[in-house]
């Protein structure tokens, strides 16, 4: 009877036992792959079956905006290894004379390949200007990237109004003045990408960045809409990448409680993702016209996820990171410090 019994629960159990097993297999691998994505799902799919940049992007001409370092300039860096006739902006004419004999080193390109454009975002009168320069050296702009920007380290309670109206005048109306000319040049090509750095503030909401988190919020309504609006011209693509934070001189840079006030709170960045690595995916986005992209690690990822599909949840891991970086603003170091350090 008892071998009977142990027979017959063998029979029965052994395959609950087995596909319990490969369930909590499976699931421990969707977990680690989780933890370890820095990109969303359409996104890392495409990095390993998509088109490459390396197949799509030589010989394409590209403006990049904030150009002179960090992003900008490491797209530089990459664009030009590909084989991309590249046009580089920012205000500091001296640092994109650096950045494109950098270029010039190590890729093929000849000095007539790169052209320096200096442009200041916020003098709107000469976007029109700057846009005629590039397409009488070039004769045609097949895509432009809108980088150049700056963020913000300051509560709302602290803060001048005048830079609110700064982020605004930069980050939204600077961006979309240029985008402008270069989209009616397109428009007459019937093809173009317009590629616009956003960030995971443009989803979701950040303290101390609550004017950053409007203006990238902005660019996401006005180039969400302007898509849309251009169905008629299937090759013109409207790319919007949502970085987290990245290595680069964006803390330095930060806008805080006045307009004229520099940061002094910049601290360690190294828990931040790679330039090399935004930059990369960014390409990759780039390359398989991607309407929108998330480039970040954890945990702003997941809190992406949740904010399209569980916002309360959203909101409750928010507040916890929230409370987080302003305790590490307040204690003088930079409120992005990695959630996974204490500070001291
Ligand atoms: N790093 C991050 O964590 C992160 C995350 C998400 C999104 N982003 C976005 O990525 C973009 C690039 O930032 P980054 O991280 O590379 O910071 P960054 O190193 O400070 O670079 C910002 C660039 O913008 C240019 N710029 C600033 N003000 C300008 C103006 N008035 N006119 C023209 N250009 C101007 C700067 O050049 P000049 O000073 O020479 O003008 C510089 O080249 C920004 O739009 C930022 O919002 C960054």
């Amino acid at each position: 009877m008892a071998d009977y019994l142990v027979a017959v629960l063998s029979a029965v159990c052994w395959p609950c036992v087995a596909k319990a097993t490969l369930a909590a297999f499976v699931l421990y691998l969707l977990v680690r792959f989780a933890m370890r994505t820095d990109g969303d799902l359409t996104l890392r799919w495409l990095e390993r079956r998509g088109k490459k940049p390396e197949e799509e992007l030589p010989g394409k001409v590209i403006w990049i905006t904030g150009a002179s370092s960090g992003i900008g300039e490491e797209m530089a860096y990459q664009l030009a290894k590909i084989g991309s006739p590249l046009v580089l902006s920012a205000r500091r004419e001296n640092e994109l004379e650096r950045v494109k004999k950098k270029c010039l080193e190590i890729s093929q390109l000849n000095d007539k390949d790169i052209l320096i454009v200096p442009l200041d975002l916020t003098q709107r009168n000469t976007h029109e200007p700057a846009t005629s320069t590039v397409l009488k050296h070039f004769g045609k702009i097949d895509i432009l990237v809108n980088n150049g920007g700056r963020s913000q380290r300051s509560l709302y309670v602290d803060t001048n109004v005048d830079v609110y109206n700064a982020i605004m005048e930069l980050n939204y109306l600077g961006t979309i003045s240029l985008t402008k000319p270069v989209l009616n040049h397109m428009i007459q090509r019937k093809q173009g990408k317009v590629v616009t750095i956003s960030s995971v503030m443009g989803i979701m909401g950040a303290p101390l960045a609550t004017g950053y988190c409007a203006s990238k919020h902005a660019l996401m309504g006005f180039f969400n809409s302007l898509r849309p609006e251009l169905t008629e011209y299937p090759e013109i693509s409207i790319i919007n990448i949502c970085p987290g934070p990245v290595q680069s001189q964006i803390i330095q840079n930060v806008f805080t409680e006045e307009v004229s006030k520099t940061n002094a709170n910049v601290g360690d960045q190294s828990h931040k993702m790679t330039t090399e690595r935004c930059v990369r995916l960014t390409l990759v986005s780039m390359a398989n016209d991607l309407k929108e992209a998330w480039v970040s690690d954890q945990p702003y990822l997941t809190v992406c996820y949740l904010w399209q599909y569980a916002p309360t949840w959203a909101w409750w891991m928010l507040n916890r990171m929230g409370k987080r970086r302003i305790q590490n603003f307040k204690s003088g170091v930079d409120a992005d410090i990695s959630y996974y350090k204490k500070t001291s």
